[in-house]
C-alpha cells in the first residue's frame, strides 16, 4: 500500500460507474439538463436519491429556486446527448431544442420525462448539504417510469 495524491488515488476508484442526467427547471419554466456521475440513493422508505452539484453550474441555480428534479438514467442511444449536456451550460443554450430531446410531462410537476431513457424518477427536492464546492440535493422520488426494453450507459461508454 503506497501513499499517493488523491487526484492518483481518485483514478482507480473511477469505474465502472453509472451516470445520470438531472432534468432541471428555471424560474421562469424552462427545462434544463445536466450530466451527473455523482449520485446515489440514499433511503429506501420513501425512495430517495442525492445529485452533488458544482456551485458554478447554470443546473445549481436552477435547483436553489425550483425545488424538484427528474433523475433520468440514460440508455446507449443517448450517448451523444449525455456528452452535450456534460459540457454545455444552459445559461448559454437551450438543451433540450438543440438536440431535438423527445420528452412528454410527468405526472408530479410536469417537469420532461425522457422517453429514450432506461428510467426516469420525478423528485422534490426535501434537503440540502454543502460539499466544499458542490451542494448534495437530496430528492424524495415521487413516480417512477421505465424502459425495459434499453440498455443502460455507462460513464465508460462516453471513452468508446
Ligand atoms: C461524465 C460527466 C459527469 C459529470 N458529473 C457531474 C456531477 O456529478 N456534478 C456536477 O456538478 N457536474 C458534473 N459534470 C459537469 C456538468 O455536467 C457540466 O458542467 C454541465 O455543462 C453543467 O451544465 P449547466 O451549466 O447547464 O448546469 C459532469 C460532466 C460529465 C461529462
Amino acid at each position: 500500500m503506497n501513499r499517493v495524491d488523491f487526484i492518483i488515488a481518485k483514478k482507480l476508484i473511477l469505474h465502472p460507474a453509472k451516470i445520470t442526467l438531472a432534468v432541471v427547471q428555471d424560474e421562469n419554466g424552462n427545462n434544463n439538463l445536466i450530466t451527473l456521475e455523482w449520485f446515489m440513493r440514499t433511503s429506501i422508505k420513501p425512495p430517495m436519491f442525492a445529485i452533488s452539484i458544482g456551485h458554478t453550474r447554470y443546473s445549481y441555480e436552477c435547483l436553489q429556486k425550483v425545488r424538484k428534479f427528474n433523475l433520468c438514467f440514460p440508455s446507449k442511444k443517448m450517448k451523444e446527448l449525455a456528452i452535450f449536456c456534460g459540457s454545455k451550460s444552459g445559461r448559454d443554450l437551450d438543451k433540450f431544442e438543440t438536440n431535438n430531446v423527445e420528452w412528454f410531462k410527468g405526472r408530479w410537476a410536469q417537469l420532461p420525462i425522457l422517453k429514450n431513457a432506461v428510467a426516469n424518477f420525478e423528485c422534490e427536492v426535501v434537503s440540502q448539504v454543502r460539499s466544499g464546492d458542490h451542494t448534495i440535493f437530496v430528492g424524495e422520488v415521487k413516480y417512477s417510469w421505465i424502459d425495459s426494453n434499453e440498455e443502460v450507459l455507462l460513464a465508460e461508454d462516453l471513452n468508446s
